[in-house]
């Protein structure tokens, strides 16, 4: 069974990060739709490290690198070309540094290189809510113009996700992807998300800490053995 789960390589700081990533997708080979990266996965095992990652996992999932990239044109697109030299398919960025000088540097990179975009528009932490859901609707719209790929709404806060997945049926690219952390560890339940317009939940620890964790992402999103409809909760 095929799940629409991103499932995050955050590698616990005991273990040896190449090995344990390596590990993890070997257990869950294609069951999850992708496999993402983080910066503790990246500082620890370098550029060589994620690309041995990267070419482990099977190549119709969705290899996203989480760079949360947060800073001027040419040094997002610098940093953002360390993830797709290694492999990696899409890349996250912050929408508060704007457009010009910003994000569009990175979005003509990413587009000229075959990789995709996605802005991270909502976190799923109780404090980033205070200063992100103040501007949802315009980082939506920014996206759009962009030609983002995807957006990150969080899991834990399932309006956030019904609001962008309307805001983004009133685009050129109504459908445009949405990914959704915050199942498992962070407390949502699985198919939260996907029922509220997601596309995809990440989720990390819930499976990557678990003994076997296919058996543990089979056990989280094969309950019932039938996928719930997009939206099916409104
Ligand atoms: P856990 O172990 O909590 O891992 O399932 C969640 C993964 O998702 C990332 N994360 C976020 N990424 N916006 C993001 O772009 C968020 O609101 C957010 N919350 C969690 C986290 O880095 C980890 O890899």
């Amino acid at each position: 069974m095929r799940y629409p789960v991103i499932i995050a390589l955050d590698p616990p700081t005991e273990e040896e990060p190449v090995r344990w990533a390596i590990r993890v997708i070997d257990s869950l080979g294609s069951g999850p739709a992708g496999y993402k990266i983080g910066l503790p996965l990246l500082v620890r095992a370098g550029k060589d490290g994620v690309r041995d990652i990267a070419s482990v996992m099977p190549s119709n999932t969705l290899k996203v690198a989480d760079l949360k990239l947060a800073d001027i044109g040419p040094v997002m697109v610098l940093t953002a070309s360390i993830a797709v030299d290694a492999g990696y398919t899409h890349v996250i960025a912050h929408p508060f540094m704007g457009e010009e000088g910003g994000l569009e540097e990175l979005a003509q990179y990413l587009r000229a290189v075959g990789a995709g975009l996605v802005l991270l528009v909502a976190m799923s932490n109780p404090g980033a809510a205070r200063y992100f859901d103040q501007f949802v609707d315009e980082f939506v719209m920014m996206g759009s113009r962009l030609g983002a790929w995807g957006y990150v709404a969080p899991a834990t806060r399932p309006h956030i996700v019904r609001r962008v997945r309307s805001l983004l049926s009133m685009t050129p690219n109504p459908a445009a992807k949405i990914l959704s952390p915050g199942v498992g560890a962070q407390g949502q339940r699985p198919w939260a998300a996907i029922k509220s317009g997601a596309d995809y939940e990440i989720v990390g620890r819930a499976v990557t800490r678990a003994p076997d964790p296919a058996e543990a992402l089979n056990k989280l999103y094969g309950g019932s053995g039938v996928l719930p409809r997009r939206g099916h909760l409104g």
